[in-house]
């Protein structure tokens, strides 16, 4: 028996994406699971593998992101039965506790360091899945590994968040719109910046309660400190790394947080050190989180009724079309890739 999965042949590139025969990964052993697959969500993480970027092995299964249905159990698991919904972990290594060594790089990522979820069956570790949000769709619940862990630990694992805080988020992309979700449920005010002002209307639609466009307004840091009138912003959740770092530094209150968790407008540039010092400011860079936050979050969705922004969901063949689109930056929080197991292709569909 062989099933299909989305490639990338070495040295990458989205036009080197193609559908290969792999063996069917069989019954779990000890400990493990089988699980049938139905979504995955695109990161700007798999992105870069896609678009070889981030160098990967040659036939590597891409996407790190997974959500699915228990199949079968192996000896010893006790978390899970057959039929549960499930959801995977960004780093399957790390169950609990501080960042380690082993968390320093992608080496366990799936869709990176080892094969990923772009394939309708897989056995892995109990311990590389946690439960699914309630009643939530496979779309939605693939939205959990990546973005969503990113956004809770930004600002609830390790950003503290509570009522009455002012929270800054860069841009309409997927961290940024369920970090808006997020804070907001938790009783925070939130400043939204796009490119965009069909955006920026969505995110008001969403709860923002500000909203700049940063093409318009390059110091935009000034808005956010105008907008707080003059104090500054309690968290910053900082994708744009070293093109917007200062003005995040700008917005920032004193003593407040900025959590850099991407790259999207450069990785190497000046740090304002010494404005950052006066703010006495913490400036933190992260990725991802553990299984436990996972869980946590989980937990707290079921009861939060926020659900993910879906906007765009492709089928299976679409993978590369799905990267074009994310890669255009049309979008408005997530992009997903949805299939049934048993037909990850439909009848001529074409690959992208
Ligand atoms: N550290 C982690 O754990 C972690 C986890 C997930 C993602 N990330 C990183 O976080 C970043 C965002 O990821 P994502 O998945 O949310 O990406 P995404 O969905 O592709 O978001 C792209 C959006 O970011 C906005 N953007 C682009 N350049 C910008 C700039 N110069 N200033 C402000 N906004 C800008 C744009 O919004 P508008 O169209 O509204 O302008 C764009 O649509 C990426 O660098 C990704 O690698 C890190």
């Amino acid at each position: 028996m062989t099933v299909k999965a989305f490639v990338v042949r070495a040295p990458g590139g989205i036009n080197r994406l193609q559908i290969d025969e792999r063996p069917d990964p069989g019954a779990p052993g000890p400990g493990h699971i089988r699980v049938a697959i139905h979504a995955t969500s695109l990161n700007y993480h798999d992105l870069l593998v896609a678009n070889g970027t981030i160098p990967t092995a040659d036939g590597r299964v891409l996407m790190s992101d997974g959500a699915g249905v228990v199949e079968a159990v192996g000896e010893g698991v006790t978390e899970f039965q057959p039929g549960d919904h499930v959801v995977s972990c960004f780093f399957p290594q790390w169950p609990d506790g501080l960042p380690r060594q082993e968390v320093g790089n992608f080496a366990g990522t799936p869709g990176d360091g080892i094969d990923g979820f772009a394939a309708p069956y897989v056995v892995r570790p109990a311990t590389a899945f946690t439960h699914a949000p309630r009643d939530w769709g496979f779309a939605e619940a693939a939205t959990i590994t990546t973005t969503g862990l990113t956004a809770w630990r930004a600002l609830v694992v390790d950003g503290g968040v509570k009522p009455g805080d002012t929270v800054l988020v860069l841009g309409t992309g997927g961290v940024s719109i369920t970090a808006l979700q997020l804070a907001k449920s938790m009783g925070a005010a939130v400043m939204v910046t796009s490119s965009s002002d069909a955006k920026l209307e969505r995110a008001r639609a969403h709860g923002a309660d500000h909203v700049v466009n940063y093409r318009e307004h390059p110091n935009w840091g000034e808005k956010a400190r105008a907008w707080t009138d003059g104090r500054g912003v309690d968290h910053v959740v900082e994708v744009g790394g070293a093109g917007t770092l200062a003005q995040s530094v700008d917005a920032v209150r004193v003593g407040g947080r900025i959590a850099l968790i991407g790259a999207l407008a450069g990785r190497e540039g000046n740090v304002p050190t010494a404005a950052l010092m006066r703010k006495h400011a913490r400036l933190q860079g992260l990725i991802v989180g553990n299984r436990r936050q996972q869980q946590d979050y989980v937990a707290a969705l079921n009861h939060s009724g926020q659900r993910p922004v879906l906007d765009r969901t492709f089928a299976f063949g679409q993978l590369a079309e799905a990267f074009h689109y994310q890669q255009s930056g049309a979008h408005f929080g997530k992009v997903c890739v949805e299939w049934h197991p048993s037909a990850p292709l439909a009848t001529g569909q074409r690959l992208g």
